[in-house]
This record gives C-alpha cells, sequence and structure tokens, in this order.
C-alpha cells in the first residue's frame, strides 16, 4: 500500500516524518518505483556525494519541457561556469538594483487591499509578486506575467508529478513550447541591444570560448522561472502563517526587523517549501542497513531531514531564536538546514530569495497592524514535491489608520 502517495500523506506529511525517519528511514514506494531518504544525515550524504547520486532523475523529468539544458542535470567544468553566469546575475550590484524593483513591485501590488484590510496573501498577492519579480529579474515584460505563469506552471507540474495523464502531459508539453516561442524574439531583440537583465547576461556569456545558443539560452530562462517564483511566494505565505501563529514572535519581530532573517531561516527550516530533491544512485548504497540499488530513484525528503531531531533540537517548535539554525549561514553553502539542497546544486537563488522575502516581509508588516487570520478562513496546505497554503486569507489595520 502506499505510503507517501496516501490521501493522509497528502494531508499533513509532518505528521509521518517521526514515524518514516524512525521506523522506515529507507522507505520504499513501490508504485512509483522510488526510494524515499528521510534522516538528516542520509539526505546530506545523498546531496553532497555527487558521484554516487547523480541528478539523472532530473534530467529525465525536466528534459521534454526545459527545451535544452539546464543547470540541475549539468556537471563538471560547464556546470561551474554556466552556473556562475546565473548567481552574477543575482548578486552584488544586480542584487542592490532588484531590491529596489522588488520594493516597488510589492508596494505597487498591496496598495489596493491597503483600504480593504483584507487580503489573500497567496492569491492575491505572493503569487503574482515573485512571478512579476522575477521577469523584472529576467528582463521580460512585467505585464505577461499572468501568461507566463501558466506556462512555466505547465513545465513545472511536468517535473514535478509522479504521476500525469496524457492530457496533462500534451498540456504541459504545450505550455514549454509556448514558452519557448514568446522566449525566442526576446532573446533575439537582447542579442542586439544588450541591457542589464539576465537574459542579456546569458546572451552575452562563452562557455570554453564559444557564446551560448539560443537553445542553451532558453533552456537557462526557464530553469531560473521554473525555479524562482514558486518556492518564493510560499515562503512568503508560511513566513506570514508561522508568525500569526506564534504572536509573541511576530511582536518581536515587528519590534525589531533585524530579526526578519533568523524569521525566514526558522521558516525555511521547519516548513521548506521544496519537500523533495531526486536524484539516481549510480552504485549500490547502504543506509540504515538498507541497500539501495544502483539506478534505484532516490528522493530526500527535505522537509523530514529539517526536523531531524539530531540535526536540530525540539525541531518540531517555530523558534526565530533556536541557536542551532546560524542564521547568517542560513543563506549560504553551510546553512545547516536543507531547504536550499546542499552540495554542488544548492540554490543558486539563495542570497536573492532571501533579500526578496525580506523586503517584502518587512514591508508589509509596517503597513499592516493586528495581523490576524480572516473570519472562518480554514488553513490548508497542498503539495507533494513542492509545498505551501493554498491560500492564506488575513485581516489587517493598515497602519495609516492606526496613525490617524
Ligand atoms: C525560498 C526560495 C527558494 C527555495 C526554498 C529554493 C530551493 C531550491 C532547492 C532545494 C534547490 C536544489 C535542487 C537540487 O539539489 O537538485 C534549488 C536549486 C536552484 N534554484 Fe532555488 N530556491 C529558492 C529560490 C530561488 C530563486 C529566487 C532562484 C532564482 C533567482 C532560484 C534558482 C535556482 C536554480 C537555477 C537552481 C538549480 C541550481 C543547480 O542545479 O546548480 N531558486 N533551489
Amino acid at each position: 500500500m502506499s505510503w507517501i502517495l496516501s490521501e493522509d500523506f497528502a494531508a499533513d506529511p509532518y505528521r509521518h516524518f517521526t514515524r518514516l525517519r524512525e521506523q522506515a528511514p529507507v522507505h520504499y514506494e513501490a508504485s512509483i518505483d522510488s526510494y524515499f531518504l528521510s534522516r538528516y544525515p542520509d539526505v546530506k550524504r545523498v546531496l553532497t556525494d555527487h558521484e554516487a547520486f547523480s541528478t539523472e532523475t532530473l534530467q529525465v523529468r525536466a528534459e521534454p519541457v526545459m527545451r535544452g539544458p539546464v543547470l540541475a542535470q549539468m556537471t563538471g567544468a560547464e556546470h561551474t561556469a554556466k552556473r556562475k553566469i546565473v548567481v552574477r546575475g543575482f548578486t552584488g550590484q544586480a542584487l542592490q538594483d532588484q531590491t529596489r524593483a522588488i520594493r516597488a513591485n510589492a508596494a505597487e501590488l498591496i496598495a489596493p487591499f491597503l483600504p480593504r484590510g483584507r487580503v489573500d496573501l497567496v492569491n492575491d498577492f505572493g503569487k503574482p509578486f515573485a512571478v512579476r519579480v522575477t521577469l523584472d529579474v529576467l528582463g521580460l515584460d512585467r505585464d505577461d506575467w499572468q501568461q507566463v505563469a501558466a506556462w512555466y506552471r505547465g513545465i513545472a507540474e511536468f517535473i514535478t508529478s509522479m504521476t500525469l495523464t496524457p492530457e496533462r502531459r500534451r498540456h504541459c508539453l504545450e505550455c514549454a513550447e509556448q514558452l519557448e516561442a514568446y522566449l525566442a524574439p526576446v532573446i533575439d531583440r537582447r542579442r542586439r541591444r544588450p541591457g542589464e537583465d539576465l537574459i542579456s547576461r546569458l546572451c552575452a556569456a562563452e562557455f570554453d570560448g564559444t557564446a551560448l545558443s539560443d537553445r542553451d539560452v532558453t533552456a537557462l530562462l526557464v530553469n531560473v522561472l521554473v525555479a524562482a517564483a514558486e518556492p518564493a511566494d510560499k515562503t512568503l505565505a508560511l513566513l506570514f502563517k508561522h508568525l500569526i501563529d506564534h504572536p509573541g514572535q511576530l511582536a518581536q519581530v515587528r519590534r525589531d526587523p533585524a530579526l526578519l532573517p533568523a524569521a525566514v531561516a526558522e521558516t525555511l527550516r521547519y516548513t521548506p517549501p521544496v519537500q523533495l530533491i531526486p536524484r539516481r544512485a549510480e552504485r549500490d548504497a547502504v543506509f540504515a542497513g538498507t541497500t539501495v540499488p544502483a539506478g534505484a530513484a532516490v528522493f530526500c525528503m527535505i522537509g523530514a531531514a529539517n526536523r531531524d531531531p539530531g540535526a536540530f533540537a525540539d525541531p518540531d517548535t517555530f523558534d526565530i531564536h533556536r541557536p542551532d539554525l546560524g542564521t547568517a549561514r542560513s543563506f549560504t553553502a553551510a546553512a545547516q538546514h536543507l531547504a536550499f539542497g546542499t552540495g554542488l546544486h544548492q540554490c543558486v537563488g539563495a542570497a536573492f530569495a532571501r533579500a526578496e522575502i525580506e523586503t517584502v516581509a518587512a514591508l508589509l508588516l509596517s503597513l499592516f497592524d493586528r495581523v490576524r487570520y480572516s473570519p472562518g478562513f480554514r488553513y490548508r496546505e497542498s503539495g507533494l514535491y513542492t509545498r505551501g497554503p493554498a491560500s492564506l486569507s488575513v485581516d489587517f489595520t493598515p497602519e495609516e489608520t492606526v496613525r490617524r
């Protein structure tokens, strides 16, 4: 009988993690012929032993919709070089300029909701916000956000679904084709008239003395689009949920915004939006006395690993002051939590995600007084691969009304 694919697991995976870690740390899910690892050291081992565990599974999942090679499936010098090009687009001076765009997008999107004192932080705000910010950074027209979001969601569905009907498969492939057709003339224009955006950087970049082809540029753009927006909007909503559920910590963050990085880092540890990271075992590997055979698909359970009591004390408690989190390194390669993965393929957007979520959370907290769930709101999360609130309707007293 299926465990990971059961309705009970889908409703609340966190209730299952202790049992998985203690009784089935190497859980074989026969229906999808895959192994699920839930202990922190095992997950860390898989993500850092690049010889024994490859990203081949991702390649198979992503290839038909990414239209070319993406970072996740690259190795060696090619991965290092192309990753560096993308990282440069999201750090240093580029990041400082982007922070202004982040704030402007957030202020514009929240404005119509301020007089009402009510907003759904997922559907009214978080989703459009995260997509528009990503389009700005890439250098795409933010007014196209709904269309672009529909296409990349189709692509994400293809990559993250455990089962896909032929109709959905067709739909996902169509989304990929349409997004590629939308990007082609933009890439062409940037090759002729470059700007400061990521598309221009990718067009100007070289690997091994050769400029990246249109296919390479398209794949990397789709890669960033699919990777960037969804976990960011989920993290923002989860941050507000945890703060509302812990009013004492909310009050502390409001009083001292310097605590926001810790609140974001603890949100990522406690409820990582990317719950599963797939790999393929390249040779037989033994975990807790169980052999995972060469060629097997392996899923690292990030949510379970981040709640391993061997890695974090009192792991089921949300605590922005926890000493074992190490906030300063939580957005770097040395992070103790695994929400950004770890090793060679660790998230390239971690610093950007930090700036994005902190900036918008600081703005919203400065505009909202007495933020609370809307009357009658019922919290529900969804997603196995990536997971977050289906909606988060909050009421607040606009700060200006308070001051008047
Ligand atoms: C809170 C927000 C985010 C979370 C939790 C997150 C999580 C992750 C995780 C878990 C991985 C590792 C996958 C693996 O090992 O196979 C990853 C990779 C990646 N992320 Fe993020 N991500 C976030 C935001 C972003 C943003 C904002 C961007 C773009 C600016 C981005 C771009 C990427 C890319 C391109 C990769 C592939 C890196 C590689 O394979 O070398 N992510 N992310």
